[in-house]
Formats: structure tokens, C-alpha cells, sequence
């Protein structure tokens, strides 16, 4: 074993060693090491601060998989206020803006900052010495939430600045669209609630109570803004984001720095066009006055600084009307309410449906059949009703309640205390069954290539599946005699479907479709137990004594296997053929 002396210094090194690699990695998009290199990395400090806890410094990059969980946030008072923006909808308004600023400072001499308006949360953060030290999100502006340890798990967030200043700065947490869907998708997959766009992806992961759950979220983070800096000199916007960059903070490339305000409207009408081609969301340009001395010299009104305004980009929403309201019945038997829609085009496509959510939702927003009503397209996700527009109303609308009967099978609807969804109960019910089965055969379960939610619904309809081992007995001469297949896309089937025989067990647990259970925790189960029959054994005791595994998870594995249909399809899944143990050699 190293000396104590030997494991301090061993740590530093690999402190600024991993931190470098990070900063490589998601900062500069430019890795230098593998990913297994970077893991032997952390995994030899790691094996030190095991060892040596006090060891463990604030910085340690170790902190990035997330501390100890809170009872509470804290509540931080901010400095220095976080103002908001004022907010212009047309170039006159810019215009305008510009010659506000000028006549307030008495000069024509005044240049911009324009910058892409990220739509995510603002954090402020704080270091001492080069240290972060605090990480609090805006709240009201005067004060907000300490979130400092959610903060320190976002890859892209130096921990230490490459110089040992102290300072505060701004920037915008916020999460990239293709991240965002891949989290829905999980969240769907293990019946859990999805979020309604990337910004709230990015609130509800930093506001985490626990820090490990923060950790598995992909956040990312801009900066913008330095609040306050000691010895250090800045005079403008343009030299304050090149000073973040140079001390380790991710800066949005697209920032342009104009001679006058016609130059900026030129940047504002270029992004308008230009906003889908980034990976997150923009709403708009931010407007800045690039002397820092001007727009000192500007002050603020109550809650914004008069050098600094938001164009704001029209927003995705349009209005047309709620012809019907329909219910679709999830994998999970979660009824939802949608809005069909007199088919709109919304930010580039057409929407003929809308989400409603839930019950509440729609008692909430008041929204009855026939409304015309306003819908929104967030991230080019679902699309929802946002509100209806009450005036529009002819006296035909009619109001919307939920069935008390599932509209598949009939079942009763039931909705528990406390819950916002509503559920069908009925066991054999087909929407549900072919949720199943659709989730069982999906990339990211079982992954039977070839399969579309169609031929899923066909082979249901046709009375050919009727579970998901059914699918492994399905014959080519059964196929051919379907509509839209002919002897080679029965072929393929039959074939990709076999393929799936030897996944890895974690697939097939995620595959089953536990409530709460999603890909990692599927992982995490195959890893533990090895084996389909060790896992259906497994009380909640054990598996609660699991790191990953809380209450509520541990419930529901235990009740999925106690489900006598259950049991009955993971046997015909056996008899099928389908590998139910970890590291076996695929049956032929
Ligand atoms: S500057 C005094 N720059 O937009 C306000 N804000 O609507 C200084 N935002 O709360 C903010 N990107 O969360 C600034 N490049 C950017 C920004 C930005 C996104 C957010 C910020 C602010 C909101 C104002």
C-alpha cells in the first residue's frame, strides 16, 4: 500500500489529470484517451479516496457520479440579483431598443454582443480561488436553491478554474434534444411520467434531491455572464466570453459581435432560419451592450438590465380546433387523453393529434370538445394543447370525461389517491398487451429488427401472438399469408426475431416491461443475479440491499413475479428458447 504522502500526491495528479480529460471531452468535444483509459483513471482515485477518505477534496472529480442525497435544498441569497430580460418580438423593437440606449448614454457609439438564447435553467456559480464553491439555481432572483451538489455532476462544469480566481458567473443548464428523447424514451419504457420538453428535462434533473440521479441525467451548460471577478480585467461582453472559455467554462460558439444594431438583426433573422440545426433548443437571441462600462452606466429597471434584451423567436404554437377527444391506453394501462386535432402545421410539420396528459390536465385548462384551442409543439416532441381560447367558444363545445371503462376491453378504469393517471385493470387487455409486446421487441429491449408497432398490431390482429414468446414461434408459411409480406420480408423476420434468442439477460429483464424498471436498473438487476430464475427468487429485502434499488422498485419486481402470468410467459419464454441466464453461450 502507498504512504499516505505518496497517495496525496498520486490524487492531485490524477485529480488534474481526469479533469483534463473531462474538460477534453465535454468541452472541447476533442477526447484524447479512450473511454476504458479514462476509467482506469477514476478508478485509481477512486480505489485512493477509498482508502484515504480525507483525501477526497471538494474538487474531486469522483464527485461527478453525485454525493449523498438531501433532505432539502438550502436556500442561497444571490450577491449579486439575477435580473431577467426585457423582451423584443420584431426588428422596430430592436431598433427601438438601440435607440433607447444611445439616447440614455448620450453617444452613437455603441457596439452588441449577440448570443443564442439557450432554453434551459440559469445557475449561478460561485468559486473561490479557482474552486467551485457554490451552484444555485435563479429562483426568484434574489433567491434561489443551493444545487451545488447536482451541479458538481455535470461533466462540462469545471470544478476548478485553470486560474485561481474567484468570481460568479451565469450560465444555462440545460439538456440536448436527441439526450432528451433517448430520456423520454427510457422514462416510457419503465411507466414512468415523460418530461414535456428539454427545459423541464433539465429543471426536474438538476433539482434532484438526490445527486446520483442528477449524475445519470445528460445535463450540459453554457456560460455567459460574469456577475463578479476579483483581479482580473474585463471591460467588454466580447472579452468576458472569451475569458470564461479560457478558464475552462463551455461558451456557445455562435456569439457574434456587432458594430451596430442592423448588424444584429441580420444575426437574429440568420438563427431564426439556422435554430434547428443546433443540438438544443434556442427561444430567441440575447441582445447585449458589449462595454461593460456602458452598460453599467445603463443600470436596471426593477428586473432588467436596460443594456441587455431577448429577441424572442415566435413561438411553435398554433391555433386550430379539438375536433374529438380521444383516450389512447399505454403498455402500463395508463390511459391518455388527446386532442384530435383539425390537422395544423406547427415549427415545420403537420399536427393532428395533442397530448392532454391527463384528467386534471384537461379540468385544469377547461379544454371541451369542439374548443379551438392552442397547441405547441415543444422540441420537436409531443405536441400539447396549451390552452383554449375561451372567446371562440359558439355554445356546441362539449365537456370531455374520462371512461370508466377502458376502451380496448372494457375494463374498469380506476384511478388511485394521489396519482394523476388513470388506469385500465383489465389483464388481457389487447392495448396493453400490444404495448408489450411493441416494448418487447423494441432497439433498446430485445431489439427485433425489422418490427414496426404495425406489424406488431397485424400479428395481433392476424391471432398469431397473442404474448411476446409467441413471436418466437412464428413460421414463415404463417407470414406469407399476411398482407404486406412475401417470402423474404417472412424470411427476415423469422430470422431477426431468432437472433434475439441469445441478448443479454439485462435485455430481456428490460424487455418484460416491470413498472420502474427501466435499462439501467435492468442492467444492474442481470448483474446482481445472473440469472431470470435467481432474480424471480429474490425478495425485497435483497433487493433493496441494491444501491439502485428503492422501494418502490423493489415492490414492483417482487409483485411482477409473484403474477402467476408472469411466471407463465417467462416459462414459454424458456421453452422458446430464449436465454435466461447471464454469460451462457446462445442455444443454436
Ligand atoms: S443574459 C439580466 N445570455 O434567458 C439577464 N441570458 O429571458 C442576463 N438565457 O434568465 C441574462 N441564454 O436564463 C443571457 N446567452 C444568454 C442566455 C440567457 C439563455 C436565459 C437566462 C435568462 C433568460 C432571460
Amino acid at each position: 500500500m502507498m504512504s499516505r504522502e505518496e497517495a496525496a500526491r498520486r490524487a492531485a495528479e490524477l485529480r488534474a489529470e481526469i479533469e483534463r480529460h473531462n474538460y477534453l471531452y465535454y468541452v472541447l468535444d476533442r477526447p484524447e484517451i479512450t473511454d476504458a483509459e479514462y476509467d482506469r483513471l477514476m478508478r485509481e482515485l477512486m480505489a485512493i479516496e477509498e482508502a484515504y477518505p480525507d483525501l477526497q477534496t471538494p474538487d474531486s472529480p469522483t464527485l461527478r457520479v453525485g454525493g449523498a442525497p438531501l433532505a432539502v435544498f438550502e436556500t442561497v441569497t444571490h450577491r449579486v440579483p439575477l435580473l431577467s430580460l426585457a423582451n423584443a418580438y420584431t426588428p422596430e423593437e430592436l431598433r427601438a431598443f438601440d435607440a433607447r440606449v444611445k439616447r440614455f448614454l448620450g453617444t452613437g457609439d455603441v457596439s452588441y454582443v449577440a448570443e443564442l438564447k439557450i432554453d434551459g435553467l440559469t445557475v449561478a456559480l460561485t468559486y473561490e480561488a479557482g474552486r467551485l464553491v457554490l451552484g444555485a439555481t435563479r429562483g426568484d432572483g434574489e433567491q434561489g436553491e443551493d444545487v451545488t451538489a447536482n451541479v458538481r455532476t455535470i461533466r462540462s462544469i469545471p470544478l476548478r478554474l485553470s486560474r485561481a480566481l474567484s468570481l460568479i458567473v451565469r450560465g444555462e443548464v440545460y439538456m440536448k434534444r436527441p439526450d432528451f428523447l433517448r430520456l423520454n424514451e427510457a422514462r416510457r419504457a419503465a411507466g414512468e411520467p415523460e418530461f414535456a420538453n428539454p427545459r423541464n428535462a433539465a429543471a426536474g434533473s438538476l433539482r434532484q434531491l438526490d445527486p446520483k440521479i442528477t449524475a445519470s441525467r445528460p445535463l450540459d451548460a453554457f456560460f455567459y455572464d460574469v456577475l463578479t471577478v476579483e483581479g482580473a480585467d474585463v471591460a467588454t461582453q466580447w472579452e468576458a466570453l472569451s475569458f470564461l472559455r479560457e478558464l475552462g467554462f463551455k461558451v456557445n460558439p455562435a456569439a457574434r459581435l456587432c458594430r451596430d444594431i442592423e448588424e444584429v438583426i441580420a444575426f437574429c433573422d440568420e438563427w431564426a432560419t439556422r435554430r434547428h440545426e443546433v443540438a438544443y433548443e434556442i427561444d430567441g437571441i440575447v441582445v447585449k451592450v458589449n462595454s461593460l462600462a456602458q452598460l453599467t452606466a445603463l443600470g436596471a429597471t426593477a428586473k432588467a438590465p436596460r443594456g441587455k434584451i431577448a429577441y424572442k423567436y415566435p413561438a411553435t404554437e398554433e391555433v386550430t380546433r379539438a375536433l374529438e377527444l380521444a383516450v389512447n391506453v399505454g403498455r402500463t394501462g395508463v390511459l391518455t387523453p388527446l386532442a384530435i386535432l383539425e390537422p395544423v402545421e406547427v415549427a415545420g410539420s403537420t399536427v393532428s393529434r395533442a397530448t392532454l396528459h391527463n384528467e386534471d390536465y384537461i379540468q385544469e385548462k377547461d379544454i371541451r370538445i369542439g374548443d379551438t384551442v392552442v397547441v405547441r409543439k415543444a422540441g420537436d416532441v409531443i405536441p400539447e394543447v396549451v390552452r383554449v381560447l375561451p372567446e371562440r367558444r359558439t355554445g356546441t363545445e362539449r365537456i370531455f370525461t374520462m371512461p370508466t371503462r377502458c376502451p380496448e376491453c372494457g375494463a374498469d378504469v380506476v384511478r388511485l389517491e394521489g396519482e394523476a393517471a388513470a388506469r385500465c385493470v383489465g389483464a388481457a387487455c389487447p392495448a396493453q398487451l400490444r404495448e408489450g409486446i411493441i416494448h418487447f421487441a423494441s432497439r433498446n429491449a430485445m431489439n427485433i429488427e425489422g418490427r414496426g408497432p404495425q406489424i406488431v398490431s397485424q400479428l395481433i390482429e392476424a391471432g398469431l401472438v397473442h404474448d411476446a414468446a409467441d413471436l418466437y414461434r412464428l413460421r414463415e408459411q404463417d407470414l406469407v399469408k399476411l398482407e404486406r409480406f412475401g417470402p423474404k420480408s417472412a424470411e427476415n423476420l423469422v430470422r431477426a426475431i431468432a437472433a434475439t434468442r441469445g441478448n443479454e439477460l439485462a435485455r430481456l429483464i428490460f424487455a418484460l416491461g416491470i413498472r420502474h424498471v427501466g435499462e439501467n436498473v435492468a442492467r444492474v438487476l442481470a448483474e446482481r443475479f445472473r440469472s431470470m430464475d435467481a432474480l424471480a427468487a429474490a425478495d425485497e429485502e435483497e433487493l433493496l440491499a441494491i444501491p439502485a434499488i428503492g422501494p418502490k422498485i423493489a415492490a414492483s419486481i417482487v409483485s411482477y413475479f409473484r403474477e402467476e402470468q408472469n411466471r407463465r410467459l417467462l416459462e414459454k419464454l424458456r421453452a422458446a428458447g430464449v436465454k435466461m441466464e447471464e454469460g451462457e453461450a446462445a442455444p443454436a
